[in-house]
């Protein structure tokens, strides 16, 4: 058997350098192998290294490859560089490989890629910072153990989300370590390094049960989406058997519970205002674009926001809906139209013969914009330059979606989808076309209907409202 030896767990590079080598030889798969750290080799591997790559071999490799093997080497599995190599191997003689999503190899990979996703992904929103104070002043830790080797490539995002603290995050695979200007990694911790409790603890705890919606509570799900091997490091675990419980007796309780304020020392440390105005690129799903608009930075809005709401509804869906931004209950639960925007906007598409859960509802603009008073968070509009911003992931969606009609709630919500200003009061019920022929048809937002002061007025404007939405009705299905 001819086994090679890598520098480390995750060394793709020592990987690639060996697997041409290997391949230069002819060596094949069933006959090669790879060890990695201190795992001992068998009676009959011989571990020489491979000789020198000849001059002149030349090795064609797709980009999709080398996007896949950056993941599988980060999984946990003993055999995965083993199976990198059978992939290459093949690929070599069967170039069309990857496009075979039944093949036994290419189906193990993929799916060892999306573990190692999934990982990194829990650990973005499971790692909880503990705050001590040492030699150089305050200094925030953390300990966690993602599922499979993720931490150096989740490092970024912490340096990126937590510029202005010193923070280490300990794991046992290494350490990350910022020190407020250069991140660095360092060998394997264990738990006992990491610091117990803090009065941070209790900043989790207010946000997480300020964010918790009893009416959307899927236990099941919430154990998948929060493993119980993460909880021991959760503060607000210990929150969750209590509110589970509970959930039904809070439900009533949530609509009047205002949002609770920041911890201040934590808001003052997350990082400062960055916008960031590259383009937003094209994700290929639904679930692929709610997450990468979590990390858009293309205007300050995302810095004060909870999170980016994104759509809701069916993959494909004949009508498409859009607002105007989250509103408060929306930024804290991830939803779009929860609040009473919501419920009006429900109530009109009931009497309108429309069903909601047949459309994909969305927002022009995808974090909530607001000004802080009191305890509250009161809505601000977004400016144009906010909503161009954001035009992009509209267009995504619309993208993947393919409505047949789009239906705008409001100013804003016509303008990040034309791109233009029209007079809402004027246009409303006239659809417009876009560009790729579809229509576009116009009418006010529900909170106007919310805002106006006498029932009269309010009577007629939601008969005028509800006319709108028959008429998109109409449209779907005549046209
Ligand atoms: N208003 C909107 O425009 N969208 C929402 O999701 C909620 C309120």
């Amino acid at each position: 058997m001819r086994c090679v030896r890598l520098a480390s767990e995750t060394d793709l590079e020592g990987w690639r350098e060996a697997a041409r080598a290997l391949l230069a030889e002819g060596s094949p798969p069933s006959n090669t192998c790879f060890l990695t750290g201190t795992a001992p080799g068998g009676l009959f591997e011989d571990e020489a290294p491979p000789a020198p790559v000849p001059a002149g071999f030349s090795l064609s490799v797709p980009r999709a490859f080398l996007d896949l093997a950056e993941q599988v080497a980060l999984h946990r599995s003993v055999d995965r560089f083993d199976l990198l190599y059978r992939l290459l191997w093949r690929l070599q003689r069967e170039r069309t490989l990857l496009h075979i999503v039944s093949d036994r190899d290419v189906a193990d990979a993929t799916e060892r890629a999306k573990n190692v996703s999934r990982a990194a992904h829990k650990m973005k929103a499971f790692v909880r910072f503990r705050r001590i104070e040492d030699e150089g002043g305050e200094h925030w830790i953390a300990w966690f153990e993602p599922a499979h080797r993720v931490l150096e490539r989740t490092a970024p995002f912490f340096q990126r989300r937590f510029t202005t603290m010193r923070w280490t995050i300990l794991t046992p695979d290494g350490t990350a370590h910022w020190d407020l200007e250069r991140l660095s990694f360092g060998p394997a911790a264990t738990k006992d390094q990491a610091p117990e409790g803090d009065d941070v603890e209790e900043f989790w705890k207010t946000y997480y049960a300020s964010t918790f919606n009893p009416a959307r509570l899927k236990t099941k799900m919430m154990q998948s989406e929060m493993p119980r091997r993460y909880w021991a490091n959760l503060p607000e675990a210990a929150l969750i058997p209590g509110m589970i419980r509970e959930a039904e007796a809070r439900l009533g309780a949530m609509v009047a519970t205002p949002a609770s304020p920041a911890n201040a020392r934590l808001m003052k440390a997350v990082a400062p205002v960055v916008v960031r105005p590259e383009p937003v690129l094209a994700p290929d799903s639904l679930p692929a674009l709610s997450e990468a608009v979590q990390g858009c930075r293309r205007c300050p809005l995302w810095r004060d926001a909870t999170q980016a709401v994104c759509g809701k509804g069916p993959e494909r869906a004949d009508l498409m809906i859009v607002g105007e931004q989250p509103g408060d209950q929306e930024d804290l639960s991830g939803q779009p139209f929860v609040g009473p925007a919501g419920q009006v906007l429900d109530a009109a598409l009931a009497e309108a013969g429309l069903d909601r859960e047949r459309a994909w509802v969305t927002n022009a603009v995808k974090h909530f914009k607001h000004e802080p008073r009191g305890k509250r968070r009161l809505h601000k509009t977004p400016d144009a330059g906010e909503v161009e911003a954001c035009r992009g992931w509209l267009d995504a969606e619309r993208a993947l979606v393919k409505p047949r009609l789009i239906v705008t709630l409001g100013a804003t919500a016509a303008l990040g989808v034309l791109g233009h200003k029209i007079a809402v009061t004027k246009d409303r019920g006239r659809p417009i076309r876009l560009e790729d022929g579809t229509p576009v048809l116009p009418t006010v937002h529900p909170s106007y209907l919310l805002r106006l002061p006498d029932e009269a007025t309010r009577t007629a404007e939601r008969i005028r409202f509800i006319d709108d939405l028959r008429a998109a009705r109409w449209m779907l299905d005549t046209v």
